[in-house]
């Protein structure tokens, strides 16, 4: 999943010659780097002119996003004598499953791109997706993927036009916020929490067909951003179940929650007045009247964090109702936990739990858009041959994607 942030218009001021003669990728170093790049950024997130935006506070900390890979760079673009700070880029490298017989193979994840809007349409961010390219080629990645939302031209441009990426999937976004108010969990459901080392095991079973999922399972759900896995069972069914076995009931619903208010914190700029009165004056009236259980907008414009809900799965009859069961409790959980604003999940398009996610409309969106590009240089005929060139030509696996709560 990747934070909307739009292109917005500066003037450049450097020629794209002096740009390219004066410019230096380079690894970012925290001692020297970190008040640079923060400022960097801050300028960056902005969005269009005259429309909200989102603001991405990292805490203080540039690399946490990639900090929960074990294999992770970061490269800073550094311009002039004065040194500045005007670009950087973060990757990492895992193992993930293709969806295809069981395959595996090594795939880099690029994000944070980002170049300062008056460097902006100088070959910076070239510069840098060329180097982390060649970084992760280095550290032997088989392919490479970014995620970018849709509409990101210029993000596509640059992966699409200038580097050889190809659209492969867009899963959908579900963005639900938090109320003021406790929801309902629906009647005869009980919700188990299921231990790190079952919940590992029952993923590679139910995810043994999925993309992306991670051979290192077992280091998400023991990282402490996770906070727990809950599994949502017909209470009829609780007598006959032991959860410590692993073995799944016919009807069930699983999630696991992953903290992401404790790696970066989110805050939207730029609303007219009248739309933050609004959301203001129902998120009062929720907090002073909660039996009418108004569908209040938290206040997202102080910040604000989010719990990413991560494994979705469902089996049975029942299994959508008490899918919504299972989000309405993580909904409850945020609630108690002050400055979680939203619950988000990012599932593919096909996978049936995307109904059951209880969310917005006006605040999900359709397509994040994931572009991906083979990096092994493999010889004639053993490309033909390989699962690895077939992955960007087949269509998603039925079980579809399993999205890495640490890509978010
Ligand atoms: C996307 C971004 C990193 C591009 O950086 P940049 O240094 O301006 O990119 P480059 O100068 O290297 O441009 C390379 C190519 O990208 C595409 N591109 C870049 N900006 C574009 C724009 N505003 N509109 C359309 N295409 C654009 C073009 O194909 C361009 O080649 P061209 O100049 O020969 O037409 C920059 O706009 C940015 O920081 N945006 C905000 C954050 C963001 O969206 N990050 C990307 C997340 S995936």
């Amino acid at each position: 999943m990747v934070m909307k942030i739009a292109d917005e218009y500066r003037p450049q001021v450097v020629s794209n010659t002096e740009e390219n003669r004066n410019l230096v990728v380079r690894e970012y170093c925290e001692e020297k780097d970190k008040v640079s790049v923060e400022k960097m950024e801050r300028q960056c997130d902005v969005g269009q002119k005259g429309k909200p935006s989102i603001f991405t506070d990292l805490l203080g900390d540039p690399i946490c996003r990639i900090r929960h890979f074990p294999l992770h760079v970061m490269l800073v673009a550094e311009y002039g004598e004065a040194r500045d700070i005007i670009g950087v880029i973060r990757g990492c490298i895992k193992h993930v499953t293709t969806g295809h017989s069981h395959h595996v193979l090594k795939l880099a994840y690029i994000l944070g791109l980002r170049v300062s809007t008056n460097h902006r349409r100088l070959g910076v961010g070239m510069k840098l997706v060329k180097h982390l390219e060649e970084w992760c080629k280095q550290k032997g990645a088989d392919y490479a993927y970014i995620a970018t939302d849709c509409a990101n031209q210029p993000c596509i441009n640059l992966f699409t036009q200038k580097f050889s990426y190809t659209k492969f999937r867009s899963p959908t976004v579900l963005v639900q916020p938090v109320h003021a108010h406790y929801k309902p969990i629906g009647s005869g459901i009980a919700i188990v929490r299921i231990p790190p080392h079952v919940t590992a095991k029952v993923y590679r079973h139910l995810f043994a067909n999925a993309e992306f999922f991670p051979t290192d399972i077992d280091a998400i759900l023991s990282n402490k951003l996770n906070l727990g896995t809950f599994m949502a069972v017909p209470k009829k069914l609780l007598p006959k179940w032991n959860p410590e076995t692993g073995i799944l009931p016919q009807s069930f619903a699983i999630l696991s929650v992953w903290n992401t208010k404790e790696v970066f914190k989110l805050q939207v700029k730029g609303v007219s007045k009248l739309t933050y009165a609004c959301c203001m004056g129902s998120r009062l009236l929720d907090s002073w009247l909660p039996w009418l259980r108004l569908p209040s907008f938290p206040d997202v414009f102080s910040q604000f964090g989010v719990y990413f809900l991560y494994g979705l799965s469902m089996r049975g009859t029942n299994g959508s109702r008490l899918m919504k069961s299972l989000c309405t409790f993580v909904h409850n959980m945020a609630k108690d936990d002050v400055g979680c604003g939203a619950v988000v999940a990012e599932v593919s398009q096909q996978d049936p739990v995307r109904v059951a996610i209880p969310h917005w409309k006006r605040l999900s969106w359709n397509e994040d858009l994931w572009c991906i590009k083979k990096l092994a240089d493999l010889q004639e005929g053993e490309c033909e041959r390989s699962e690895m060139s077939d992955w960007i030509k087949s269509p998603p696996s039925s079980a579809g994607i399993f999205v890495d709560p640490r890509d978010i």
